[in-house]
């Protein structure tokens, strides 16, 4: 424990105070799906990091790969032509939806995917605004963060970039206030050809950012047809389509990319955080069509795309390719089955979503009126840290309980994890 006041008091004393912490937790290596802390505790892993570590933690392929190629060399400019690059490339164009995103722009994060990906269709359509969702998350760069739609993390930053905003289709507390979905009409769709007609025209927007699933904003998984939709609005007024699966991606929803649950295909989509398993990369991969209009030296990054990074994703991507999202899959449904369970005997789960291991448990005062229950989640995530479980928490009242593990979680690991947030929700509602 000496050791952990230390870095705590350190951390306190010497780090920015915009590092928000919610537990005096010091990870000092990790293992598959469990993490330990320096004073060699062992954590049940559910949340990987923010769902950076898909194929799980210390993965020893992906070390070997790392291994190598840092003795080779760490990176050189994109100045030259790139072996890892190249052939990272290629493969994210054979992996991409429907095979059809056949160009690669490398960064170092999600935000800086998006700026990318942002800066593309605007160059392109010579369009300047971007559309995107209520509750969306799309990082902290300028424009990704003009883009996001949680004003908590935008306060006293504006005026924004270019952006107009639509209603998000969380069908359990439907912003238009409809009971069920397809039976509304699909009425948050309708609403945005209405933001389009209303606010500044549909000639004047670029492109549609969208996570396929929303994550920070609280786990909120669109109907199967929302997609479908959407675009029928979009391809109206001739907009582009980027899926950002920063979150929703890399096999987390038990499907490579998230947008694949709908049957539709984007122009553009982003990723990083699990696509190198937690080393910095970010994503931009989009169409020939869209690269066919745009120069050479319009867009550049440094250390976009670093040797070690590439031979991470690699592995990563043959790993995920070769069952590991079938696994997750069924075991998510499994997690799934087992928190459904949980709500029999606790009144204060409203609602358990998701797809894959990308998995919402959302809490309430009232399963009648949906209040959130902000204070109950915010107890829960210390309870279940104390029996040595780490999850997350989303959504705009923070009352939703965001489960995201590495997707090599074990069953036995999930039927502990469950008997912990029996007790945990035993406890916090007492
Ligand atoms: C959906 C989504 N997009 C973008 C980002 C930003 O990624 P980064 O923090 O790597 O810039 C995040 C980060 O949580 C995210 O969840």
């Amino acid at each position: 424990m000496d050791h952990t006041k230390e870095i705590v008091d350190l951390s306190e004393k010497y780090l920015s105070r915009m590092y928000r912490r919610f537990y005096t937790f010091v990870p000092d290596y990790a293992e598959g799906d469990t993490v330990f802390t320096i004073d060699g505790e062992a954590y049940i892993d559910l949340y990987a990091g923010v769902s950076i570590v898909n194929v799980g933690w210390s993965d020893d392929r992906v070390i070997e790969a790392v291994e190598k190629q840092l003795q080779k060399m760490f990176h050189i400019s994109s100045s030259y032509y790139l072996e890892h690059t190249a052939r990272l490339a290629k493969k994210l164009a054979e992996l991409s939806p429907g095979q059809a995103l056949t160009k690669s722009f490398f960064t170092n994060s999600g935000s800086e995917a998006n700026e990318t990906a942002i800066s593309i269709v605007r160059r392109v359509t010579k369009r300047p605004y971007i559309m995107s969702l209520h509750r969306s998350f799309h990082g902290r760069t300028f424009y990704a963060m003009s883009a996001l739609g949680q004003s908590q993390w935008k306060v006293g930053l504006g005026p924004f970039a270019p952006v107009v905003f639509a209603p998000d289709p969380y069908c359990y507390r439907c912003p238009l206030g409809h009971d069920s979905c397809p039976e509304c009409g699909y009425a948050c769709v309708k609403y945005m050809e209405d933001v389009l007609r209303c606010e500044v025209g549909g000639e004047a927007v670029a492109a549609l950012l969208a996570e396929p699933m929303l994550a920070n904003g609280g786990m909120v998984v669109p109907p199967l047809d929302y997609f479908r939709e959407v675009k029928k609005v979009l391809d109206k007024y001739q907009i582009l389509f980027i899926a950002d699966e920063v979150q929703s991606g890399n096999g987390r929803t038990g499907k490579l990319w998230g947008i694949e649950h709908f049957g539709v295909i984007p122009d553009a989509i982003t990723t990083s955080k699990a696509i190198a398993n937690g080393l910095p990369l970010g994503v931009t991969l989009y169409s020939q069509e869209l690269d066919s209009s745009l120069k050479p030296g319009e867009h550049y990054s440094t250390l976009g795309g670093n040797a070690l990074s590439c031979a991470a994703a690699m592995v990563v991507l043959d790993e995920l390719t070769s069952g590991l999202i079938e696994q997750a899959r069924e075991n998510g449904k499994y997690f799934k089955r087992s928190l459904e369970a949980l709500m029999e005997t606790h009144e204060i789960i409203g609602d358990v979503r998701g797809e894959g291991f990308f998995l919402g448990m959302e809490l309430v005062k009232d399963r009648k009126t949906k209040e959130p229950a902000k204070d109950a989640a915010a107890k829960l995530l210390q309870e279940v840290w104390k029996r040595k479980v780490l999850i997350g928490l989303g959504g705009l009242d923070g009352n939703v309980v965001r489960i995201e593990p590495p997707l090599v979680l074990t069953r036995g690991h999930i039927d502990k994890a469950i008997v912990v947030f029996d007790e945990a929700l035993k406890t916090i509602t007492q």
